[in-house]
């Protein structure tokens, strides 16, 4: 049974789900999910940019009845989000990955499987089993220097029902995470990867090596598996080319949460130069910042099909497990319901580019943070009609 409910006293956005996550989670633990790299430029810019796409909406439009549904790679979603694939959620909550995939099945969304999971990939395919309407699975995969692992480990992925591969291609080294650092944070031992099981001691897990990628991958991984592959962590027109003439099936346009390279553009304003390159011919999605409904109504109206949604979900499984998770998907798929009715439409299919205001970005001087705080204030007074 849920402790938390989302009324006027408990959390009513994923605003206040952080602040709750952030008084129950232990600091150390805190703080390796919510930083960035270095000075967290992209961190930070990753959330605001979404504030710097201005909306048309348009009226007299009959939005009683509205559709959220969509499908990614065909398989169906009940509104266009994902759950980002992210490692080790033991560190937060027991139940781990088993909590957030049954809230994933509950809500309708894809859970996408980090390989850095604490819990197992079939673990983590046996909890959606378990579930009246199991959620689609997809497993983000990293590649290590040994190919027996790899090979084994596709195997795995094909064994236990996931639908595609997610290659995760931002993060050859891991980016300088220095409050990490500071706290000297290592997982408890209690903590491990759930997919290593058979060999947790090997050198190069230990060391956090992987295999150097180059674009031969996507070859390599087409001859050993028939699996859709999505690559994840595209940022450039080129790169998105290149991917579309390589074969592949999807691109996450993404920055890894601001947790690589300090610098790298904020994903809104990579989308939509990706989403131009691949012109049609493969999904495009996006994560990095997106924090209300509306900010996926963005997204959408900026050409992408879905969004991944990651420490949200953190915060939500910290703060009451697999209620919790379930808590901040309602609350984005109610917000997405209401901003698309309010912008004037009854379904995400028809949201498109001409939702979008054509001006120069004005986010810095209207749309600063202590406008923002003035505003949260202000409507604490206001009367409730309106
Ligand atoms: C704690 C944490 C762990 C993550 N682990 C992975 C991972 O194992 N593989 C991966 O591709 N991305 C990983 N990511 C990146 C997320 O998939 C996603 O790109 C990012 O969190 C989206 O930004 P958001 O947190 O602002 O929604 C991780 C992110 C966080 C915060």
């Amino acid at each position: 049974m849920s402790t938390i409910k989302t009324t006027m006293r408990g959390p009513s956005n994923l605003h206040d789900f952080a602040a709750l996550a952030q008084s129950v989670m232990d600091p150390q633990v805190w703080d390796t999910y919510a930083q960035g790299s270095e000075d967290e430029r992209t961190l930070r810019a990753n959330e605001r940019a979404w504030g710097d796409v201005w909306l048309r909406p348009r009226t007299l439009v009959d939005v009683t009845r509205c559709d959220t549904s969509t499908t990614a790679l065909g398989a169906p979603l009940a509104f266009p989000a994902m759950i980002a694939p992210m490692s080790l959620q033991a560190l937060v909550h027991a139940e781990a990955e088993r909590a957030t995939t049954r809230a994933a099945s509950d809500a309708g969304v894809m859970m996408i499987a980090s390989t850095l999971s604490s819990r197992s990939l079939e673990e983590i395919a046996a909890a959606a089993t378990g579930c009246a309407q199991p959620a689609p699975l997809w497993f983000q995969l990293y590649l290590y220097p040994d190919a027996a692992f790899n090979e084994e480990l596709l195997h795995r992925v094909e064994r236990a029902g996931y639908r595609a591969l997610m290659l995760t291609v931002d993060a050859p080294y891991i980016g300088n995470r220095e409050r990490d650092r500071r706290n000297q944070f290592t997982p408890p031992p209690a903590v491990s990867f759930g997919n290593f099981a058979a060999a947790p001691q090997v050198n190069w897990l230990t060391r956090g090596q992987r295999l150097p990628l180059t674009w031969d991958v996507i070859a390599w991984l087409r001859a050993r598996t028939a699996l859709p592959i999505v690559l994840k962590g595209i940022l450039a027109a080129e790169d998105a080319q290149r991917a579309v003439e390589a074969g592949v099936d999807g691109i996450a346009v993404s920055n890894h949460g601001g947790r690589q390279l300090d610098g790298a553009l904020p994903t809104r304003y990579a989308l939509p130069e990706v989403v131009a390159a691949v012109d049609g011919r493969c999904e495009v999605y996006v994560d990095g910042g997106i924090r209300r409904g509306v900010d996926i109504l963005r997204a959408l109206a900026l050409g992408a099909r879905a969004v991944l949604i990651g420490r949200p979900v953190i915060w939500g499984l910290a703060a009451d497990g697999e209620d919790g998770v379930r808590a901040v998907l309602r609350i984005l798929r109610d917000e997405l319901t209401l901003a698309l009715r309010l912008a004037g439409h009854t379904t995400v299919a028809t949201v498109d580019d001409r939702l979008i205001a054509r001006i120069p970005p004005i986010g810095d001087r209207v749309d600063d943070e202590s406008a923002v705080r003035r505003t949260r204030a202000a409507s604490e007074d206001a009367p409730c009609d309106e």
